[in-house]
């Protein structure tokens, strides 16, 4: 369990790559995912990716990792901004949490400059582009090695 980190991407990140390429660039969510396995590999790390754009299967899958995964990355998207329920699903799960944003929130609309979820999360990456999920699975190998 120790090296399982599991990778969750919430709404309409499906679309990554078509979706406002100025703002999140033009990868794909498949082409992170691959970037994300190939990275976790070789830090040791094994990277499982899921991402959905129903609330409920993300806190599923919250709850599905607890004493399952070691870490995990989020990206909640929009869900970032309003959802207490993702937040009380972290606060389930007792292993590392970084919190992903492609974009840099901060210098965007007023309303994605507060997260539910930066409170719980161990770290907070925002506005490195999709480098950020590499960034996080480092910051981890750091964190559980
Ligand atoms: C996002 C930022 C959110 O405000 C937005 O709703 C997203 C993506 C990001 O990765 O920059 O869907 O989380």
């Amino acid at each position: 369990m120790s090296s399982k980190v599991l990778v969750l991407n919430g709404p309409n990140l499906n679309l990554l790559g078509t979706r406002e390429p100025e703002v999140y660039g033009d990868e794909t969510l498949a082409d992170v995912e691959a970037s994300a396995k190939a990275t976790g590999e070789a830090l040791g790390l094994t990277v499982t990716c899921r991402q959905s754009n129903a609330e409920h299967e993300l806190i599923d899958w919250i709850h599905a990792a607890r004493g399952e995964f070691s870490a995990i990355v989020v990206n909640p998207a929009a869900l970032t901004h309003t959802s207490i329920a993702l937040l009380d699903a972290l606060n389930t799960y007792d292993g590392r949490v970084i919190e992903v944003h492609i974009s840099n929130v901060h210098q965007r609309e007023a309303f994605r400059h507060h997260s539910y979820i930066s409170g719980r999360a161990d770290a907070v990456i925002a506005g490195c582009g999709v480098h950020g999920y590499d960034l996080a699975l480092r910051h981890l190998a750091k964190l559980l090695n």
